[in-house]
């Protein structure tokens, strides 16, 4: 689809035309004047020549907006609901989201929460992380995992990942356990679920806490089942995620009734479910908004078209990829959900230029790995020390991934794509 450089007339550029025609048809006070000499047509083109105007596709990363169009009698509604009710604090909606969310990851239990942040703090707190502990988890990751074991006052330590999925190795995280190893903390990253079987294995034989960091695999599958396989994830609903809130929103998922009743208290003040002026224990506000709850529930009807959407735009980006560039690897007996479709290229930064000079937006997930972060160079982590995450961090660009894309928006993509690789 080669749009671009075509020559028409943008729609200002017309009405400015036009109201300069209107200008000519007017009688002139002088009707002798330079005005009325001139052929209509002639005026319009001498003053207001052709304009080349942009007519290449325009593709965001994500198209939010999109997406609300195709839900807005719906998300209104909900909305109004809320409005009307005025219950913006707890309450039966939050519930009812809660209940259904548990209810598709198969868990017990679902509280919402502020962000996906909280949600991994908090499940730190209840699984009984703290200060002198260590917990393993992996540097190719959104920083909020590593800060979530900080702030419990636990000390993080990275793993490599593997080459084909960019997911925890579980032959690194053996090696990395120590005596003061006190959990790990798998992260399914871009959609992807880590591989659970060795994990949950190498944890059951050093008697370590397993946290599911589920904040990109809304719906994600590992042989037919999705989080929590280890009894406890969080996930994150920032507004970009597969399932995301209008605001900042996660929640925590669990098997454990444990774990459900301290996070039902700590997140809403040390109350009690369904109380308000008793506290039985210290917590603090990290409570879901009623209305992010509300916007969730319509989404989450929404969510498995959503992802099937995601699958089939990634097949397509990956049949006309695959001998370019490095596409993303799907395990088998892994169900991918696609958050992003990083590719990978030696020529980074040359690609995503030649892409937005196309129109096509594309991220980088994540340009600087956690440990090389200034904040945690004080665990001491050099340069050279985790060589696959380090590649990934220099070669990975992810392209538009939304359901609403469509499939001549991804050939145009692949099109772009393939002819900087012909150059
Ligand atoms: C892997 C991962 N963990 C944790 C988070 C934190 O979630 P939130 O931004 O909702 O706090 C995110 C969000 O981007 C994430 O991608």
């Amino acid at each position: 689809m080669r749009l671009a450089g075509r020559r028409c007339h943008s729609i200002s550029s017309r009405r400015r035309a036009g109201q300069a025609l209107n200008a000519a048809k007017i009688p002139s006070q002088n009707p002798t004047g330079p005005l009325s000499n001139l052929p209509i047509v002639d005026l319009r083109f001498r003053r207001f020549p052709a304009i080349t105007c942009d007519l290449r596709m325009k593709i965001p990363f994500v198209d939010l907006k999109a997406q609300y169009l195709t839900i807005q009698k719906e998300m209104d509604e909900a909305i109004k609901t809320i409005l009307a009710e005025t219950a913006f604090i707890m309450g039966p909606r939050k519930e009812a989201f809660e209940n259904d969310f548990a209810r598709y990851c198969n868990a017990r239990f679902c509280i919402g929460v502020g962000s996906g942040t909280d949600a991994l703090y908090l499940a730190m707190k209840a699984l009984g992380i703290g200060p002198g502990d260590e917990v393993i988890t992996v540097s190719n990751t959104f920083i909020a995992t590593v800060e979530a074991i900080s702030t419990t006052g636990a000390t993080p330590r990275f793993v490599d990942v593997e080459p084909q999925g960019q997911l925890m190795d579980p032959a690194l995280f053996e090696a990395a356990i120590t005596p003061k190893t006190k959990a790990v903390v798998p992260v399914h990253l871009f959609g992807q679920m880590c591989d659970m079987d060795r994990i949950l294995a190498i944890a059951k034989k050093h008697h370590l806490i397993v946290l599911e960091d589920a904040a990109q695999a809304h719906a994600a599958e590992y042989q037919g089942k999705r989080s929590p396989l280890c009894g406890t994830a969080a996930f994150s609903f920032y507004p970009g995620k597969n399932l995301g809130a209008y605001g900042d929103a996660g929640a925590v998922v669990t098997q454990d009734e444990k774990i459900y009743e301290y996070i039902v208290r700590f997140h809403n003040h040390g109350c009690p479910k369904g109380g308000k002026y008793e506290h039985l224990s210290i917590g603090f506000g990290y409570r879901l908004d009623t209305l992010q709850a509300a916007i969730l529930q319509v989404k989450l009807r929404h969510l498995d078209k959503w992802t099937g959407q995601r699958r089939a735009h990634a097949a397509h980006y990956t049949s006309r990829l695959k001998d370019v560039v490095t596409t993303p690897h799907e395990f088998p007996n892994r169900r991918h959900v696609y958050h992003l479709y990083p590719i990978r290229t030696q020529q980074r930064a040359e690609l995503a230029k030649h892409l937005q000079a196309a129109g096509v937006s594309t991220g980088i997930h994540y340009p600087i790995p956690v440990h090389l972060q200034p904040c945690y160079e004080f665990l001491g982590v050099k340069r050279g020390q985790l060589p696959v995450t380090e590649q990934c961090a220099d070669t990975m660009l992810s392209l538009p991934m939304f359901g609403e894309l469509t499939e001549s928006q991804v050939d145009y993509v692949c099109d772009q794509v393939l002819a900087f690789f012909k150059k």
